[in-house]
């Protein structure tokens, strides 16, 4: 089946070029952008996500900083250092790593962020906001797809746009872009009845499962747009996406989706800033 391979990398390229622009600028006016991650625990894939970020910062010229908690720290320890970073000026995202350790209660812990600095749109206020398209922060795996399908000139409008998984970091949220997109969206998940027929349907495929080789090229429309999101590490512990790449031949994981997410973390990051503090 031939299916277009979209380049993430290329994209993500050209894309931080830009964002390199606008913080130059921005520091210009003695605004420099600011990132705070936290990261509790040693989650290897979460450790990596991390030094992904904190290195793409580097690059930019967005100040950045990370902190690294130990597994066991207590809900205070955390609610503490969250509220010191939300009355920092000079940081303007805040970014709490999932999974959180289980003692910890996520939604308690991302409610505490403030809103303005909430560059994952995890708080249920810019939830909510997303829901009625009325927002300023949106979740960078959803918008960073979005960035990737317009790079291949599709216009959403009346497109089938069908996504696996409905997770709140990626599924839900990509439902809701896509539709503000006027996109018509199904989201499928493990209950889903006959899968295939309903995946064939698709103009546009996003899968966001976490299984290796879990779309197949009998499940996909020729010419369809698919996105792969899942990391898996499949038996040879080697990483790859969702998708049977031999078969559809989607946007490659690594290089399609991952840099693309990191790369709307930090237009998220630079955009903040400039909302924050040239308000005056
Ligand atoms: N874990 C996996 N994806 C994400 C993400 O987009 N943001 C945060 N904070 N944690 C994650």
């Amino acid at each position: 089946m031939s299916a277009r391979i979209i380049d993430g990398k290329a994209v993500a390229a050209r894309c931080r070029a830009e964002l390199k622009a606008r913080t130059e600028e921005l520091k210009g006016e003695g605004i420099t952008p600011g990132l705070a991650v936290i990261l509790v625990g040693e989650d290897p894939a979460s450790q990596v996500y991390v030094r992904n970020k904190h290195k793409a910062c580097d690059e930019l010229g967005i100040h950045s900083e990370q902190y690294t908690l130990p597994g066991n720290t207590s809900r205070e320890e955390l609610l503490s250092l969250i509220a010191e970073l939300n009355g920092r000026e000079e940081i303007d995202g805040i970014l709490v790593q999932l999974p959180l350790p289980g003692h910890l209660d996520q939604k308690e812990i991302l409610s505490a962020i403030d809103p303005a600095k909430d560059v994952d749109a995890f708080h249920p206020q810019n939830v909510g906001r997303i829901v009625i398209g009325d927002y300023f922060f949106a979740p960078c795996t959803p918008s960073g797809i979005l960035t990737l399908i317009d790079s291949t000139g599709v216009d959403m409008t009346g497109k089938e746009c069908v996504i696996i998984g409905r997770s709140n970091i990626v599924g839900k949220p990509m439902a809701l872009l896509a539709l503000h997109r006027n996109a018509t969206v199904t989201v499928c998940h493990s209950k889903t009845r006959n899968l295939p027929e309903v995946t064939r349907r698709a103009d546009i495929l996003i899968s966001a499962v976490g299984k290796a080789g879990f779309v197949t090229g009998e499940m996909v429309k020729p010419g369809a747009v698919v996105i792969d999101v899942g990391m898996n590490r499949n038996a040879a512990g080697k990483l790859c996406g969702d998708v049977d790449f031999e078969s559809v031949s989607p946007a490659p994981v690594p290089g399609g989706v991952g840099p693309m997410t990191i790369t709307m973390l930090l237009r998220s990051t630079v955009l903040s800033a400039r909302n924050r503090r040239k308000k005056a």
